[in-house]
């Protein structure tokens, strides 16, 4: 990320800060990896720490569902209702001990402020617009945007009209661009698919006064959710600066590489996790070889799972997989097009598909929703006989 700042900031850090009033400022330093990684400070009017109340600690509980087969599956999410708030209408498919990936459908806001203390949080938004008001400043997203939201950001998420799914990641790591894409000073490279330009800080800063009112805060810590009471507005600051902020990213700002021949995954990957990537496949011009095939090949990802969210678009010369659905082509099973979709696909020189993937390097788990939602006869979609219910391949 790049460097930013907003809001009022005293010439040196760690120095008196008072307000107009003459009231002294508290600063808090908020950073990774102790005071080694990414950092930012903030100067708020009340000491960060200040807690009214302590409420309840709710533990998470995940209903896993343990499948009899291990084969690919499609998890159709468009049928699911719509309903729940930005932070607990996030219902989680598949987990690991690396990430988890959620389909989220909020009717309602959330009436409290929440803050992830224990993981980085990605939010495709599939579909919806709206503000995430946050200690950083207010940041809008709309349509196709990945929303980065680092650990310990305290937000609230002001919806627009309309309807919103979203895909949410979360990750006890830290969501960074490839560091194949940055020199030695963090900065993109030109071979980046993307350049600082494309994310985008929040716009604006309001600094909230209401001195003693009530607030509800819910902070995510120790697999659960510790509700506390402030009696004022947690989104205090007067002013921030550093490296540490939630950004937005839109999928269509992801410049697409084509080749001669087919190019793997890789050249799709947007951020990676700890044992995970997240990879963006843009619309593009296909392979342009006589003799090229423009749809993936087989491939057996020996030490991968691989999860897509299928967005828009037509997905190649596949059917019967649509916008909202979930393929996951776990380890130990190779996947490539089904019969004779690459015969039908020679010849192609573009493709619409939109589509968000994730893969993971450890297995994932299922849950009790993805078991609802598990679409059976993809299991068997490659098999001569099964055409009649045949799923979609892969784009990867
Ligand atoms: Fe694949």
């Amino acid at each position: 990320m790049r460097y930013v700042a907003m809001g009022d900031l005293p010439p040196k850090r760690h120095t008196q800060f008072r307000d107009d009033d003459g009231m002294l400022l508290v600063e808090e330093v908020m950073g990774y990896e102790g005071f080694s990684g990414n950092e930012s400070i903030l100067y708020h009017l009340r000491s960060p720490c200040d807690v009214a109340e302590i409420g309840a600690f709710v533990p998470i509980e995940i209903d896993e569902w343990v499948p009899d087969a291990h084969v690919h599956r499609l998890t159709e999410t468009a049928p699911l209702a719509p309903g729940g708030d930005p932070v607990f209408g996030r219902r989680m498919l598949m987990f690991n001990d690396d990430v988890e990936m959620a389909v989220c459908k909020p009717t309602e806001e959330l009436d409290a402020f929440y803050r992830n203390g224990e993981g980085d949080e990605v939010i495709f938004v599939h579909e919806g617009a709206g503000e995430l008001e946050t200690v950083f400043g207010t940041l809008a997203y709309g349509p196709h945007d990945y929303v980065v939201i680092p650990r310990g950001t305290t937000y609230r998420v002001r919806m627009g009209d309309g309807p919103q799914t979203w895909l949410t990641f979360h990750t006890p790591g830290e969501i960074e661009t490839p560091n194949r894409y940055r020199n030695r000073y963090g900065q993109l490279l030109e071979h980046a698919p993307f350049s600082q330009r494309d994310f985008h800080p929040p716009r604006r800063l309001q600094t909230h006064r209401a001195d003693g009112e009530a607030f509800e805060l819910i902070v995510r810590a120790r697999r659960g959710h510790q509700h506390l009471s402030l009696d004022y507005h947690p989104l205090d600051v007067v002013g921030w600066d550093g490296y540490v902020y939630p950004y937005t990213f839109n999928i269509h700002d992801f410049e697409p590489k084509s080749g001669r021949l087919h190019q793997p995954p890789t050249v799709h990957q947007t951020f990676q996790g700890p044992n995970f990537v997240i990879c963006s496949f843009c619309p593009r011009n296909l392979d342009w070889d006589p003799l090229a095939v423009p749809i993936p090949y087989h491939h057996s990802n020996l030490q991968s799972e691989e999860v897509i969210y299928y967005v828009d678009g037509q997905f190649g010369s596949r059917a019967g997989v649509h916008a909202g659905a979930l393929t996951l082509h776990p380890s130990g099973l190779p996947h490539g097009p089904q019969p004779g979709r690459v015969e039908a696909a020679l010849g192609s020189t573009r493709t619409e598909e939109l589509a968000v993937m994730c893969d993971t390097f450890r297995p994932l788990r299922l849950t009790a929703l993805a078991r609802e939602l598990d679409n059976p006869s993809y299991a068997t979609s490659w098999h001569r006989a099964g055409a009649g219910a045949r799923a979609s391949a892969p784009a990867s």
